[in-house]
């Protein structure tokens, strides 16, 4: 039986010059396993289990993931399981955001954010990243207004360091200013959140990419009973032009390939 994979679905990423397949993985369950919010306890998937996760996740035409140094230790995991396939992935990460003894601290300054993408390159093993996001608090304003963290992602895009930059934020406001100075904002977007809608709009008008967080409700859409809850999800985002992929975490392999051929088929249907 052959089965549905994305390889033919990749598609530009805003006018980074990067295409991605429309669904990416995320990593916060190969690092961390405190403080996150997801309807039942897991445990982080050893090295054997995280190299299978991902050889199926490439086989499946997956060609973006979603780390970040908030991740606990997904970017320090990911350099070895990712080891010699630099070419064949789209790496996102972040900056501002600190987890340490499971407590969060953020820090948006210039040389923070310069130590931390230097940290990233080291453990990522890579000379670069092809995006970086900055991980926001919620104060999204402030941040982009009061903080260098923008300015010095932008000189990190001029150096080489990385490919493109934007902004993982929770307000419509911080969305739209984050687009309009960068390439890229992650947004929250799911059937109980929509809030941020706006953004999505904008980038659609504007050429700028959406990348979409929580597409699942970090799980909590799963847990109603009825319709297939990942396919009313995909249905919603994809209704959106202006979205270019989904970041789903997931550490089930079933879940995986049960997401891949979900959006092939809502993709298929448009
Ligand atoms: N501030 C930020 O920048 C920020 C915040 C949150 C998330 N993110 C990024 O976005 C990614 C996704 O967000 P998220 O992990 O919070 O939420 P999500 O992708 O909406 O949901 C992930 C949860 O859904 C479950 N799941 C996935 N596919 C499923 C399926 N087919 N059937 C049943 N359950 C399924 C997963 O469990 P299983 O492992 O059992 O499949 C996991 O617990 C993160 O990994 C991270 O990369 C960024």
């Amino acid at each position: 039986m052959s089965h549905a994979t994305l390889h033919d679905l990749h598609r530009p990423l805003g006018s980074t010059g990067l295409r991605v397949s429309p669904l990416g993985l995320g990593t916060v369950k190969l690092g961390r396993d405190q403080g996150v919010k997801y309807p039942n306890g897991f445990q982080i998937p050893d090295d054997d289990e995280a190299r299978r996760l991902l050889t199926l996740t490439r086989e499946l035409g997956i060609n973006l993931i979603d780390t970040a140094p908030a991740y606990g230790r997904s970017e320090e995991r990911l350099g070895p399981l990712l080891r010699g396939q630099r070419q064949d992935w789209v790496i996102v990460s972040k900056v501002g955001e600190e987890f340490d003894n499971g407590q969060s601290r953020h820090d948006f300054s210039a040389a923070h954010t310069r130590f931390s993408i230097e940290r990233s390159l080291q453990r990522l093993e890579t000379d670069f990243i092809d995006l970086v996001l900055v991980h926001s608090d919620g104060n999204d304003l402030a941040i982009l207004n009061d903080c260098e963290v923008y300015q010095t992602l932008a000189a990190l895009k001029d150096e080489g360091k990385i490919r493109g930059f934007g902004f993982s934020g929770k307000t419509v406001d911080g969305g739209l200013k984050a687009l309009e100075q960068g390439d890229c904002a992650m947004v929250t977007y799911n059937l109980n959140e929509q809030a941020e809608r706006p953004v999505i709009d904008y980038a659609a008008a504007h050429g700028k990419a959406i990348l979409v967080k929580k597409a699942l409700a970090s799980g909590h859409v799963c847990l109603s009973p009825g319709v297939d809850p990942v396919r009313a999800s995909f249905e919603l985002l994809f209704a959106q032009p202006g979205v270019a992929s989904a970041i789903v975490g997931t550490i089930n392999a079933l879940h995986l390939a049960h997401n891949v051929a979900t959006v092939a088929q809502v993709l298929a249907s448009r």
